[in-house]
């Protein structure tokens, strides 16, 4: 079995984490969010994935070969001299694509949830169609492809797509794409070596023809691609294992709820971690630090008595003493926040040292 990972995007609604890398290799609960794909690809068995890069080849290259070889995955990389959109991929892809007619996979790279692929795969050959693609429930369709369907018990096409409507303006329904898709390889017969949306181009033609399924998903789902979004994901996939009572999250005195803590990190005293927190490799967090609903990644230091809630802190940061950092401020990579420093939703960009506080939600460049 197969699949193409659409890795392309800029990620610029993640910046500025994605200044210092590309999306897919941002950590998510300290992996890269193409890791987790990864991980759950290989366990239903696919050998051989397609990553659809139109930039930054080589950084996505570094940083995912080693990792690809751990997990025994042959990872071939298509490189796409203009963006292709998320349907030319595809046709560049072709000749691996059709080796042989069995089904592959499509996915967006910047999704997290329990990534059912087995069940996918048996519910595809089940109704014989060229498509299927994954669906989730959401409070807010318009920033996603909306999915309508056959929904009825006692319908003999129930789950068959008759529209799929690209970020709409008026409401249609709650449904939506969940941007993970398994395809028969006679899709590739529609799609031409040119910038092509799926979604906007081929889904609704489908649609039309009776040729796509909706296979509900179980559990939760995020499109981790935005600072609020990516700590709700975080927030939700840490629930989902406390459900499966995995043994990752942590028991350590001075951890609240659910929270994720890398074996090298180094906690102090009296501190109150989570609920819903991530704590990357070789973090350093002083005496009575407070963290709530936040991701710390790799290597950053969190001095004496500061106080996070809804923050990512990027890679390599320094925040001082008595700090106050909330309301989704994201810092870049080493960034450094001098003591007594009050944030409230800043962006900063990486390399910076900030010394006056930012009481209003802005861009600090
Ligand atoms: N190779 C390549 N080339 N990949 C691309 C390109 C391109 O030109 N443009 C975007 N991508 C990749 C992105 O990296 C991402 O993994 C995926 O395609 C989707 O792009 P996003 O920019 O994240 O799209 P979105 O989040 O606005 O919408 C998509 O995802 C939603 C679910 O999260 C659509 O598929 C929606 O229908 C869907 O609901
Ligand atoms: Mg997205």
């Amino acid at each position: 079995v197969r699949a193409l990972i659409l890795v392309g995007g800029y990620g610029t609604r993640l910046r500025p984490l994605t200044l210092s890398r590309p999306k897919p290799l941002v950590e998510f609960a300290n992996k890269p969010m193409l890791i987790h794909q990864l991980e759950a690809l290989v366990e239903v068995g696919v050998t051989e994935v397609v990553l659809a890069v139109s930039y930054r080849a080589e950084e996505m290259e570094k940083g995912l070969s080693e990792e690809a070889k751990k997990l025994g995955v042959n990872l071939i990389f298509s490189h796409e001299d203009e963006p292709l959109g998320t349907a030319g991929p595809l046709a560049l892809a072709r000749n691996v694509l059709s080796k042989n007619d069995h089904p592959f996979f499509v996915l967006n790279a910047d999704i997290i949830c329990e990534f059912p692929f087995k069940e996918m795969i048996s519910f595809h050959k089940n109704h014989g169609r060229e498509g299927t693609i994954c669906v989730t429930r959401v409070e807010e369709p318009s920033k996603y492809g909306v999915v309508v369907y056959k929904d009825k018990e006692e319908d003999e096409e129930r789950g068959c797509i008759t529209e799929f409507i690209e970020k709409p303006q008026e409401f249609v329904s709650n449904k939506i794409n969940a941007g993970m898709y398994i395809f028969n390889a006679s899709i590739l017969k529609r799609i031409k070596l040119q910038p092509t949306s799926i979604e906007k181009e081929v889904f609704p033609e489908m649609a039309k023809e009776s040729q796509l399924y909706a296979f509900e998903l179980k559990g939760f789902w995020m499109d981790v691609g935005q600072p609020r979004d990516f700590l709700t994901g975080m927030c939700l996939y840490l629930s989902a294992l406390r459900q499966k009572k995995s043994d990752k999250l942590t028991d350590r005195d001075g951890a609240l709820g659910n929270v994720l803590i890398d074996p090298t990190a180094k906690i102090g005293q009296d501190c109150k971690i989570g609920p819903n927190v991530i704590i990357g490799p070789d973090v350093v967090i002083e005496d009575g630090v407070c963290i709530r609903r936040s991701t710390v990644l790799r290597g950053s230091v969190i001095k004496s008595h500061s106080w996070l809630d809804s923050c990512i802190i990027g890679w390599r940061c320094v925040i001082g003493r008595w700090v106050r950092l909330e309301n989704n401020t994201v810092l870049g990579e080493d960034v450094i926040v001098k003591d007594e420093i009050y944030i409230n939703g800043g962006q900063v960009l990486p390399h910076k040292s900030i010394a006056s506080s930012v009481p209003e939600p802005k861009i600090i460049m």
